[in-house]
């Protein structure tokens, strides 16, 4: 399965703040924005990813980011010229797609908790087993801005709702989505909405019309966090600095996951440390590490 990260956007609730620079870029604590669902990628263990970006984004991304041999991943970039939905990221994405399964997480989308690494795995072995498309759901105290999932009494998903004005539920639809190969299809077989989008809730309803479509609650123990205003990206990055600091750990460290995916060697892992300079992501690394070298 490949990947893709969706970037673009113009990130106008944030202005001034994002007048010069990518919201994605923008630090969550200790790292950017866009580290944190190129985590969840490679934590599904996808190992090709696409990042879209808005044209005029993306050589910073590139700057950051590399073609990834350094986390021994393979990352592409690609751009959306207008914001015209996120269904279009499929799109954009064919020529890099090449015919396979994709997951799209969006790149303002922040996922922590124990289960998380499982959760993932199991979308990627569902949709290599049964196909369709898997979707996460969360319980959140303002549906009305989210896609909304419908269940019946049973629990199955029965509908999807964008953005409704009088939620039937409070289970929103995150942004991260499991699809198999028929995706492309599909999104081309999308008409803009009323806002003139391409709209991912269109392109899930299709898979569930189809009878297609799953739902996996992501459940109480973990956090699905928003980054769209002033006062929910200093909370998301509260949120990291406490859990980092209670526990020791860095969160979404994206050479740490490669070292203990066995995609780089404990060795490459701490001459990356060494090129952080004196930052504490850096000596995070370095100790990680240095235990894991001890330890193998
Ligand atoms: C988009 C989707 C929505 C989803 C949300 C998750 O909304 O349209 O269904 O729940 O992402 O972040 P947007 O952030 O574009 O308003």
């Amino acid at each position: 399965m490949r990947g893709i990260v969706l970037a673009g956007g113009s990130g106008t609730r944030l202005h001034p703040v994002t007048r010069a620079v990518s919201k994605h870029l923008l630090p969550v604590y200790d790292k950017p924005m866009v580290y944190y669902p190129i985590s969840m990628l490679m934590l599904a263990g996808i190992r090709e990813i696409l990042i879209i970006t808005t044209p005029h984004d993306q050589e910073q991304f590139v700057r950051l980011l590399g073609d990834g041999s350094q986390w021994g991943i393979s990352l592409r970039f690609a751009i959306q010229p207008e914001p015209n939905g996120l269904a279009e990221a499929f799109l954009i994405g064919a020529d890099h797609r090449a015919g396979g399964p994709a997951a799209l997480v969006l790149g303002d989308n922040i996922f922590f908790g124990h289960g998380m690494t499982g959760l993932l795995t199991d979308a990627v072995s569902t949709i290599d087993r049964d196909g369709g498309c898997v979707l996460f759901g969360y319980r959140v105290s303002d549906p009305e801005r989210y896609g909304v999932a419908v269940l019946d009494a049973d629990g199955a998903l029965v509908d999807i709702e964008e953005k409704p004005a009088q939620p039937r539920s409070d289970l929103a639809v995150t942004g991260m989505y499991f699809y198999d190969e028929q995706v492309v299809d599909i999104a081309r077989g999308l008409s803009p909405s009323a806002r003139g989008e391409l709209e991912i809730t269109d392109l899930n309803r299709v898979y569930l019309q189809q009878g297609r479509a799953s739902l996996a609650d992501l459940g109480r123990g973990t956090a699905w966090l928003d980054t769209g205003t002033h006062d929910s990206l200093l909370e998301a990055s509260q949120f990291v600095q406490v859990l980092q600091h209670r526990q020791g750990i860095t969160i979404s460290c994206l050479e740490e996951i490669a070292m203990r995916q066995g995609l780089i060697t404990g060795e490459d892992a701490l001459r990356l440390a060494d090129q952080m300079g004196k930052s504490s992501y850096g000596a995070y690394l370095r100790k990680a590490a240095t235990e894991f070298l001890a330890g193998s």
